[in-house]
């Protein structure tokens, strides 16, 4: 199954390191991140999993929830996990689905038979309160992601939720936006009465509004 930007994530319920979770049910009124690695016990995915678990706290100020998946069933997960607070200082702090009948991989598409018939690719889904897939990236097995380009992507959709704003290339938050294509200088005055510089007449550029 394809899953595009805007659909709603498809729902399921699985076997996870933290027990049964129903995925809408888990997400309740929460953001959601769901990445799935190639397989239990190899070395770029344990990097990845210390990594997200160090900087969970990130995710949790952005009322974000964090979910991993590989094929492997969760008792494998479980001493895996052993292994990586071992390796990488941070015990793993969320749910890792068992997904050995593949059905959530199958759901999301996490499966690309040109690259592995039987290990999931290196996808990430972000969803949004409102259970639609904000963004989706499929990483080759080989990188390790980037989980604070992730956060920096979550800060973006958050701003861009709240006010009809873009966000420029490379954009952190607190630096400057760019008023959306869609808002005519007149619902501009209205939204922004502080003003912005009109840089072209399609690039008015403001200071983030908090
Ligand atoms: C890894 O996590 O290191 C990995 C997994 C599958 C294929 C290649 C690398």
């Amino acid at each position: 199954m394809t899953v595009r930007l805007g659909d709603t994530a498809p729902d399921f319920t699985a076997a996870t390191t933290q027990g049964t979770i129903n995925f809408h049910e888990w997400l309740g009124e929460s953001w959601g991140v769901l990445f799935s690695h190639p397989k239990d016990f190899t070395p770029v995915c344990t990097t990845e999993l210390g990594y997200v678990a160090r900087i969970k706290p990130e995710f949790d100020k952005r009322n974000v929830k964090v979910i991993g998946l590989s094929v492997d069933p969760v008792d494998s997960h479980e001493k895996w996990e052993a292994d990586i607070a071992e390796t990488q200082g941070t015990p793993v702090n969320f749910p890792m689905i068992g997904d050995a009948d593949k059905n959530v991989s199958n759901l999301y598409d996490m499966i690309h038979p040109n690259a592995s018939d039987t290990m999931t690719v290196r996808s990430v889904f972000i969803i949004g309160p409102d259970k639609k897939i904000k963004l989706s990236i499929t990483y080759p097995a080989s990188t390790g992601r980037n989980f604070d380009e992730i956060l920096r992507v979550i800060d973006s959709l958050q701003l861009t939720a709240k006010f009809k704003v873009a966000t420029p290339a490379n954009w952190t938050d607190g630096q400057d936006v760019i008023i959306g294509a869609a808002v005519s200088d007149d619902e501009a005055k209205t939204l922004f009465p502080q003003g912005w510089k009109t840089v072209k007449p399609y690039l008015r550029v403001l200071p983030q509004p908090k």
